[in-house]
Parts: C-alpha cells; sequence; structure tokens
C-alpha cells in the first residue's frame, strides 16, 4: 500500500510516474514538523534496520550514522563523508514482527538523513523548506516494499546486451594510438572486451560534441576500424559548454537561451576542464532537447554508448568565486597575515579558502533555471541536474535512433533518472575500503531503481596494485557495468600492464562465460522491477545472522556472492543462510563444486580464482569463453549446479527498444 502525502508546494521532480492521489493528515509513522523547514522524526526500535539511500556512504544497513543528499564531486570519499554523487532519497525501516515501512522523499534540494547518528534510537530527516511529496509504503517486508516503490516509480533503464561486456577506461587516453593500444593490449593477450572509453581528451579543448581534429581527421573511420575489432567507443559528455567564439554549441547555446542564467539575466559562468563553461538549463524541456540532439553527432559517426559527467555539475570555481577569493588573498597578504607564523590558523584560513573555491554552496545560488516559464534558484533543485542531462541524451536518443537500446550513464543522478540511464560510482579510490563500499551500494542502489551500475574497477584515484585489482574485477564480474578506470597520473591499470595476465585473462573470462545468467537476471530484474543485487535479510528476513551480512550480496534468484576484500588473504569467512553449492572458477578450466551446510566456513579463494555459490535445488546456465559479447555462442551453454534443477533463460537482441 502506497499513500502520498504533500507538504507546501512541492518541485516536480517526475521521480514518480505513477498518479496516486494526495492524502490529508499525517502518516501514521514518525512525527512531522513544518514550522522551521521540514523535520520527519522516528523513533528507531533496538532491531530495526534501515536500508536504502542508494549511492551512499558505509553500510547497507544505514544505521548509525549521517547522509546528506547533496549531490557533490567528492573524489576522496573517506568513511566520514556525508554527500556522495547521487541523492537517493528512499529509505525502508525494516521492522520485526511489524509491518514495515518504506519512505520516500520527494525533495530536490539538501536533505538530510540522521539515522541514529545525533540519538541512537531516533531517524531524523530534514530539509530547508517544507515544500515536498513524502510518500509511505507498507508491505509485508523490506522486499515487497522495494518492489512497491519500484513500481511507481517506473522500469529501470535498460542497456544493450555489449554493455554487459567488460570495457577499459584511462583518463589520459588522447591520440587514436592510445585507444588502438588499449583495444589491442587486450585483444593479444585474448583477454575478453567490448568497450574502450573516450574521457575528455577526444575532444577539441575539452568541447561536447567536437573531436580532436588532429587525432581523429577522420572519426567515423576510426569508429569503423574499432569496430572490425568488435569494440565499442564509449565516449564522455562533460555538463559544461566551452565559452569560445566560433564554437557553435556555445553560440547557438547564447543565442537560443539554453543557459543558466544568473539573477540579472546574463548567463553564469563557471570553470571546469574547459575553462570557463556554461551550463545548459537541463530543467528547462527546450534546452534538455536541444542538448540532447548534439549527441547526434558522435551518433552519426557510429557511436552507440555514453557515459555523461560532471554533472552534480562539478565547479571548480565561478567568476565570483574567484573575485571575492582574489580580493581575500589581496587583503591577507596586505595585512601580513602570510607572515604570522606564530598564527597556524591564518593558514588554515588560508586553505579553506582556496579549497572553497570548488563545488562552493555560494556558486549553487548564484544561478537559475528556466523551468516552463519560471524561474527557480538551482539550489532547490540542485540534486536534479544530472538527471536531466541524461534525460535530455536519452529523450534524444529516441528520436535519433528509435526502437534502439543506447548505453548511457551518469555519474550525478536522482531518483527518476534511473528511467533514462544507468550510473557508475564517481571517483573512487584504489583502497581495499572502496571495493568493499562498491558491494554495498549496489543493492541499496537497486532499491531505488539504478540497475546498470557499477564502480571504477581498481580504483580510480591512487595506484592500484596486481592483487586489488584481481579482486577488484572477480566482484566487478557481477556488476552489470563491468569496466575498468583510472585517473590521470595514478599507475597504468590495464590488465595487460601486469606480470600475470593469465590471471586476468581467467577472471575476466569468467565475465563471459556468466554473461548469459547475469543477462537473463537483469533484464528479469527490470521487467518485472525487482532487484538484481539484495542483502541477505531480504531473502531470508527471519534469519538474524543473515539480515547482518554486509559483505555478501545474492544475485538474482539463484546465486549468492561473496568476494574476497582484504590484502594477503587467502579466502574469506562467509555465511551461509541455507544450505548451498560453492563453486570456484579455476585458471585450468576446470569447476570446483563443493556442497556446504547451512552456517559459517571459511573458504579458500585464490588470487586468481572467481567463485559464486549457487542456492540449494538451483543451477545456473553457463557458456563458454568468449572475447566479446557478440562471439558468445549459446550452443555450448551447459547447466551449473544442483543437478535436475531448471532454469528459465531471458534472452533477446539485445539492441531493440523493449516496449
Ligand atoms: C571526473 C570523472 C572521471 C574522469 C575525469 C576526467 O573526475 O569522474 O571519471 O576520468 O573527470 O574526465
Amino acid at each position: 500500500m502506497i499513500r502520498k502525502y504533500v507538504f507546501g508546494t512541492p518541485f516536480e521532480t517526475e521521480a514518480v510516474t505513477q498518479q496516486l492521489p494526495a492524502e490529508t493528515g499525517m502518516p501514521g509513522y514518525g512525527a512531522i514538523q513544518t514550522d522551521e523547514g521540514f523535520r520527519f522524526t522516528l523513533s528507531l526500535e533496538e532491531t530495526d534496520l534501515v536500508y536504502g539511500l542508494g549511492e551512499a556512504n558505509r553500510g547497507i544497513n544505514k544505521r548509525g550514522y549521517v547522509y546528506v543528499s547533496n549531490c557533490t564531486d567528492d573524489p576522496n570519499h573517506t568513511e566520514s563523508k556525508e554527500s556522495l554523487y547521487g541523492a537517493h532519497n528512499f529509505v525502508v525501516v525494516s521492522r520485526k514482527g511489524k509491518d514495515s515501512f518504506g519512505l520516500f522523499f520527494d525533495y530536490p534540494s539538501t536533505i538530510r538523513f540522521d539515522i541514529g547518528y545525533a540519538k541512537r534510537d531516533e531517524m531524523a530527516v530534514t530539509c530547508g523548506d517544507a515544500n515536498l511529496c513524502l510518500y509511505v509504503i507498507t508491505g509485508e517486508s523490506a522486499y515487497d516494499i522495494v518492489k512497491q516503490f519500484r513500481h511507481i516509480i517506473g522500469r529501470s533503464y535498460i542497456p544493450p546486451k555489449y554493455a554487459f561486456g567488460f570495457g577499459q577506461s584511462r583518463w589520459g587516453y588522447r591520440t587514436a594510438q592510445d585507444f588502438r593500444q588499449a583495444a589491442d593490449g587486450y585483444r593479444n593477450c585474448n583477454i575478453p572486451i567490448d568497450m574502450v572509453y573516450m574521457d575528455i581528451d577526444y575532444m577539441q579543448d575539452y568541447k561536447d560534441f567536437t573531436v580532436n581534429q588532429e587525432q581523429f581527421p577522420d572519426f567515423k573511420a576510426f569508429v569503423d576500424e574499432m569496430k572490425e575489432k568488435k569494440i565499442h567507443l564509449i565516449p564522455i559528455i562533460d555538463a559544461g559548454v566551452k565559452i569560445e567564439e566560433g564554437y557553435d554549441v556555445y553560440e547557438e547555446g547564447v543565442k537560443e537561451n539554453m543557459f543558466c542564467k544568473r539573477e540579472d539575466g546574463t548567463d553564469f559562468a563557471a570553470a571546469v576542464w574547459p575553462g570557463m563553461t556554461h551550463f545548459p538549463d537541463m530543467l528547462n524541456p527546450k534546452a534538455r532537447r536541444w542538448f540532447g540532439l548534439k549527441y547526434k553527432r558522435l551518433t552519426d559517426a557510429g557511436i552507440d554508448g555514453f557515459w555523461n559527467d560532471m554533472n552534480e555539475p562539478a565547479i571548480f570555481y565561478s567568476k565570483e568565486g574567484l573575485a571575492e577569493t582574489t580580493q581575500f588573498l589581496k587583503e591577507f597578504l596586505e595585512k601580513g597575515m602570510g607572515e604570522d607564523a606564530s598564527n597556524p590558523f591564518q593558514s588554515f584560513r588560508l586553505q579553506g579558502k582556496i579549497h572553497s573555491l570548488s563545488n562552493n554552496p555560494e556558486d549553487y545560488r548564484r544561478f537559475y533555471h528556466n523551468v516552463n516559464g519560471q524561474k527557480v534558484r538551482h539550489d532547490k533543485v540542485h540534486n536534479l541536474f544530472g538527471y536531466n542531462m541524461t534525460r535530455a541524451a536519452s529523450e534524444a536518443f529516441e528520436e535519433i535512433a528509435p526502437g534502439k537500446r543506447i548505453l548511457m550513464f551518469s555519474r550525478s543522478s536522482y531518483i527518476g533518472m534511473h528511467r533514462y540511464g544507468g550510473v557508475w560510482t564517481g571517483d573512487n579510490q584504489s583502497w581495499w575500503s572502496h571495493l568493499l563500499l562498491n558491494l554495498k551500494m549496489m543493492p541499496s542502489l537497486n532499491m531505488c531503481g539504478f540497475l546498470y551500475t557499477g564502480a571504477d574497477l581498481g580504483g580510480f584515484g591512487s595506484n592500484t596494485t596486481e592483487d586489488l585489482l584481481l579482486r577488484w574485477l572477480a566482484f566487478g564480474v557481477f556488476t552489470p557495468l563491468m569496466r575498468n578506470h583510472a585517473a590521470m597520473g595514478t599507475r597504468l591499470q590495464e590488465c595487460y600492464q601486469f606480470e600475470n595476465t593469465e590471471n586476468f585473462r581467467h577472471i575476466i573470462e569468467v565475465r563471459y562465460r556468466l554473461i548469459p545468467y547475469l543477462y537473463s537476471e537483469f533484464m528479469k530484474a527490470a521487467l518485472h522491477d525487482d532487484m538484481y543485487f539484495r542483502p541477505l535479510g531480504f531473502d531470508y528476513p527471519e534469519d538474524e545472522m543473515a539480515c547482518e551480512v554486509e559483505d555478501q550480496l545474492m544475485l538474482g534468484h539463484e546465486i549468492m556472492i561473496a568476494p574476497v576484500y582484504t590484502q594477503n588473504a587467502n579466502g574469506r569467512y562467509v555465511y551461509l543462510p541455507e544450505e548451498m553449492m560453492f563453486v570456484k572458477f579455476l585458471p585450468d578450466g576446470h569447476i570446483h563444486k563443493e556442497i556446504l551446510e547451512k552456517g559459517h566456513h571459511y573458504v579458500k579463494i585464490a588470487l586468481n580464482e572467481a567463485s559464486l555459490f549457487i542456492r540449494k535445488g538451483k543451477a545456473i546456465p553457463i557458456v563458454d569463453a568468449a572475447q566479446c559479447v557478440e562471439e558468445i555462442r549459446m550452443e555450448t551453454k551447459q547447466m551449473l549446479g544442483y543437478e535436475n534443477a531448471d532454469y528459465d533463460l531471458y534472452d533477446d537482441d539485445g539492441v531493440s527498444v523493449i516496449v
């Protein structure tokens, strides 16, 4: 059962697609105050579990910390960070012996979820304006509540099948030769691959929808050359449009009023990778269509996939911010503060001022959107920007390539965007803790509708190590988006750069052996508003031990995964809520199978092995490994698991849009 409560005059986010009548009165759960902003409080019982919040920090069970939905570019997200790239305001309170319930706070600006942080037994959700919709969903279990929620927010985005292959990316590939090298590096080592990503350097001076003329004088021919190798090139598109005389996207945008404006009506300018840029007004339907149709320049050259970036939107600095900081520095020096070594606080002030140049809340109050003729200040709708950039592209694809699926995923997102694209979890680090965080984010993202998801495998920032990359890939085998991506300046991270390439080949081959199954489960989840990844507590709610597990996931309806996420480990402890078959794909091609009883076990998993657990009485299809998705041969299919178990395999052509 779903009830919608309306407070004040909410902004229409279009997160929910189903029309529901607005209830009068107060929801039966928690207490609400609307006199100063909005405040929802709820007493938590000792045994309550709180799930949700999509791409957020910390655990699968969100109790014990504070999370702030405020889409933020934070490449250094340590455990203490409260805001990441997405804003997914849906939580489920799973209550023992009583009705569980879900809450969706449809509010497009900053909203804070204190889930037992200030007071251990209280959840407090607060935001600045009492203008929002609150959806309250009751059901028999957390899982049931999620499915009901998913139903009202509309079907999740479905990518083309090739996007279930492996992809290589690196910020720094610039020349045609760089891209060739990445593709050939894999092909020459026989490590399967389907995609090579193009980061910002493929563009001419970081100008959206351009390609570097010197490197790609005939871009279509280059795309074709890669296609010959069965590689899809996936270019990045950034949110900011470079300010440059003669650049037609910029000139058109200015002329047609497509950019976000300052209060005085001039186009707002902010520095990002290209230098000074304007932000297309993604909340204005006209600007959205205009920007979206620009993707055609690349699809015309044969491109069939994109990633949308910097769309929180990230700001390095604004003109105004820079002027203020310059003034500060001037005064700082004039007062001789820079020389006052006895006062360390001066140094902090200075550093703080410089640091606050980027992604400054002040800047988000300096520009406006035109939403159907209404002027809306950006900070009031900040969390909708990336969502609507991705929507712009996706809606345009319906015009540009009707009936065809195009790969699309975004860095920033809000619930509702899950209908238009997937997400990657932004800039992580080559840390073991971020491998575990990757695992924890996956089911929470599924709860909020995002099924096509994954993290930068191996870690984006910092130098990876061979073992970290192998372990991360062994988990990435199961994430719908399986991409190795690294930042400029870090250690080279392509699998072929390491000593033991055969280990990488083996792990990635396991992915390809599983693609028919993974695709089938993904599609079933998408078509039935279901989850692809689930916490164990969703399938075994009565099992207290299962409800506490934070490092294993249920995948589809047949398997459980328990990756190794610590260094120098030869295996790990795992909890089995029921008897299962432990399966290891060994590097020599053999498959180790062992029935394990319900309970705790230590399982050995070597660096060059990929493993999974098959649920009692179930079996999954596997095929022979292939070099790319297109070359997977279904006639090699065998069943793996319990004898005589059936599996209903979903398959389709992988490219046609499903209506
Ligand atoms: C951002 C993206 C990252 C990309 C970089 C350069 O940091 O999150 O993936 O490599 O920009 O475009």
